[in-house]
């Protein structure tokens, strides 16, 4: 099947089964000619309703109910059904993009038409039939901006897929929470395929960005940003906002449950000594902590508040910075901090208001490394020569979308 027929089927079907219908061998030897998609042709239980009519997605406690598991399927379906529509405009609208690419997107396309059936599927199994609710289209209107492939490539694979990698892990765990399994296993299957997914879009970044220019400037430069890349990501962390809204303390847990993920990353049998010393701001307290951990063994500090740093530099043993960097004031202790800078956040919020265009939304997003909100340094004098190559391997992962830190709000405990 030649890839525009398989775009048109797609986008001019009446019928779900014609649009989710996979296509034979297929060939690109007629791209034709640039062709506007205004709206994909949905039968009718799926038109784009009007903003504010669909169902918002559950989250949390609520997704006990199979009837609310039954409503996140019919959302994330409608999400897989957009990305499918989308590429496939791509397809009729650039006839003159590189084959390969075409030919990777029909390929990725196929991956969307699963996705789609296996979300639909469920949604159906819990009871509701996919269509039985409103539908958004709020990808399908954010693509109608897309004037090149490059600014597809960086709207498309680059936002919406890439928080789907997070959107994934977030549902799977939700799911298994509520012993839904195979709601978790779908989610597991889309994630894999959406990393894929967002490597492709990572790929042709690279391949038709100008030269000399950054990824992440090239990326920025055809969001439009932040303007787009606001309301994108707004639109998608803002639930997540929400969860976390009143929860100040899942904020520490989250950098403890990083932290010592990576740690055992890469080294399995390393053990954790967790104390809280609930308060914001206690150095002498959390000294005191911290030289009970030394006590009991530990042999290296998380400085999360400050005060740890002190006891480490005093006992000579070596600590991790975190937020900012105190390595000048801790000489020969601190051996890495992760940073927090937030200029962008406020750069953002800035902008917003100059060009009248500012609305409430979660600025989480503004403190990610890939927005410049957060870095790496370490002491280059500390850290063995191995170890740091690792860590700037994984930076760069982090930086180009590969590698994403999971997000665990649960409280950390220790292990000796
Ligand atoms: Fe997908
Ligand atoms: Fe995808």
């Amino acid at each position: 099947m030649e890839l525009r027929e398989f775009a048109l089927r797609v986008l001019q079907s009446d019928q779900l089964n014609l649009k989710l219908q996979r296509p034979d061998r297929l060939s690109d030897s007629a791209p034709g000619a640039a062709m506007r998609i205004e709206l994909p042709v949905r039968p009718s239980n799926l038109q784009f309703a009007p903003r504010k009519t669909a169902p918002a997605m559950p989250k949390g406690q609520a997704l006990h109910a199979p009837q609310k598991r039954a409503i996140a399927h019919h959302i994330m379906a409608n999400h897989e059904l957009q990305a499918l529509e989308v590429m496939a405009m791509v397809l009729v609208t650039f006839p003159d993009a590189p084959p390969e690419f075409r030919m990777g997107l029909a390929e990725i396309m196929i991956d969307e038409q699963r996705h789609t059936r296996l979300h639909a599927s469920r949604c159906s199994q819990l009871g509701t039939e996919f269509g039985d609710l409103p539908v958004n289209g709020y990808i399908w209107k954010k693509a109608a901006d897309y004037s090149t492939v490059l600014e597809y490539i960086a709207g498309l694979p680059l936002v919406f897929e890439g928080a789907n990698l997070d959107h994934t892990i977030e549902f799977q765990e939700y799911f298994l929470t509520h012993g839904d399994q195979r709601g978790a296993d779908i989610l597991k299957a889309i994630h894999l395929d959406e990393i894929r997914h967002v490597e492709f879009g990572l790929h042709w970044l690279r391949q038709l960005k100008p030269q000399g220019t950054s990824d992440y400037d090239a990326w920025l430069d055809n969001l439009h940003w932040p303007i787009r890349a606001a309301s994108a990501k707004g639109e998608q962390f803002q639930k997540q906002a929400r969860r976390n809204a009143g929860m100040d303390d899942d904020f520490i847990n989250r950098l403890m449950n990083a932290f010592m993920e990576g740690a055992l990353s890469t080294n399995p049998d390393v053990k954790f000594l967790v104390t809280f010393i609930n308060s914001w701001y206690d150095p002498p307290k959390a000294k005191e902590a911290a030289f009970a951990m030394i006590d009991k063994g530990a042999d290296i500090l998380y400085a999360e508040r400050f005060g740890v740093s002190d006891a480490a530099k005093e006992k000579g043993i070596l600590a991790i910075g975190n937020v900012i960097d105190t390595a000048g004031d801790y000489p020969d202790t601190i051996l890495a901090s992760a940073l927090w800078h937030m200029e962008p956040t406020i750069d953002k919020a800035i902008e917003a208001v100059a060009t009248d265009s500012f609305e409430p939304s979660d600025y989480g997003p503004y403190s990610f490394m890939s927005y410049g909100g957060g870095s790496f340094v370490a002491d280059e004098k500390l850290a063995p020569a191995d170890a740091l190559k690792a860590a700037k391997e994984k930076e760069q992962e982090i930086l180009d979308g590969l590698f994403r830190v999971n997000v665990n709000d649960s409280e950390p405990k220790s292990t000796m």
